[in-house]
């Protein structure tokens, strides 16, 4: 699919033709003719002036997701990574993205994990990074384009309502978004409903673990700074209530999950 739109010059027509048949923002009509992807170089499916809490609106200016740009590896290092790639490592190996798989990356913020799913489901899979902020996905788009990957589509989107049409995908990863939803159980339903039979999720998010010494301050943060430490038994018991089995869980740093799981039948 040709838009015509100079911006979509870095997305092969066949990657563009594929999102169009999986995006489904609430009032497009049910097979989209056509998919526009903005100036920016995303597609648009929230409206303006979409609420935000604290932690999201900190995400959203230029500034800050420059600064989480240059300086998130170095803060994840705290939290018991010993680099990207460790953790791009560890979660890849939970995921299991291959050749020709369609992935969603949800909270994809500046790109990092995009651009590393899509470099692994090669020229005929498909990503789509979905995120709440735009100044992290005008980050985004920047990484995509550097990286000559055409297989990539970008959307502003929110996860509670995710503008995707069910049982889509294979894989489904979410790195840093958790502790930021502020109703994660309504984010994890529309997670199984995009996700197909079977499909992995993985999770990395800020975590309370059971009988956890720090839950009173991390439950203070939550309540100043809408900052959720995900309870890790909450979290296995309501994705099995959704649909997904086969927990495991990596706790790092203390206060650092990383979490999959598989969708049943
Ligand atoms: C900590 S960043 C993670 C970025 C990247 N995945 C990583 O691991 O470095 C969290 C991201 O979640 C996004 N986010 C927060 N609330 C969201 C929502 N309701 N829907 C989609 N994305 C959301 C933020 O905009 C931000 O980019």
């Amino acid at each position: 699919m040709d838009t015509g739109n100079p911006d979509t010059d870095g997305i092969s027509p066949s990657a563009l033709e594929r999102a169009a048949r999986l995006l489904r923002p609430v009032g497009w009509p049910d097979q989209p003719s056509d998919l526009v992807v903005g100036a920016d170089g995303f597609v648009e499916t929230l409206p303006p002036g979409t609420p935000q809490t604290f932690s999201q609106r900190a995400l959203d200016t230029r500034f800050t997701a420059w600064v989480y740009d240059r300086a998130r590896d170095r803060v994840l290092r705290v939290a018991g990574m010993k680099s990207f790639e460790a953790e791009l490592t560890a979660i890849a190996e939970r995921l299991r993205p291959a050749c020709d798989d369609v992935v969603l990356d949800l909270a994809c913020g500046h790109g990092n994990f995009t651009v590393e799913w899509a470099r692994r489901v090669g020229p005929e899979g498909l990503v789509i990074g979905v995120d709440y902020s735009v100044s992290m996905l005008r980050r985004a788009v920047t990484r995509v384009r550097e990286s000559g990957l055409t297989n990539i589509v970008l959307v502003h989107g929110d996860a509670h309502h995710l503008p995707l049409a069910d049982c889509s995908f294979q894989r489904v990863n979410c790195s840093g978004g958790f502790h930021a939803f502020p109703d994660l159980a309504q984010v994890l339903g529309e997670l199984s409903r995009v996700s197909i039979p079977r499909a992995t999720l993985t999770a990395s998010t800020f975590a309370e673990a059971p009988h956890d010494k720090l839950a009173r301050p991390k439950r203070w943060l939550n309540r100043r700074f809408a900052l959720h430490f995900v309870p890790l038994l909450w979290l296995r018991d309501e994705l099995a209530q959704k649909g997904f089995h086969d927990f495991e869980c990596s706790l790092r740093g203390g206060g650092f999950a990383y979490t999959s799981a598989n969708r049943s039948y």
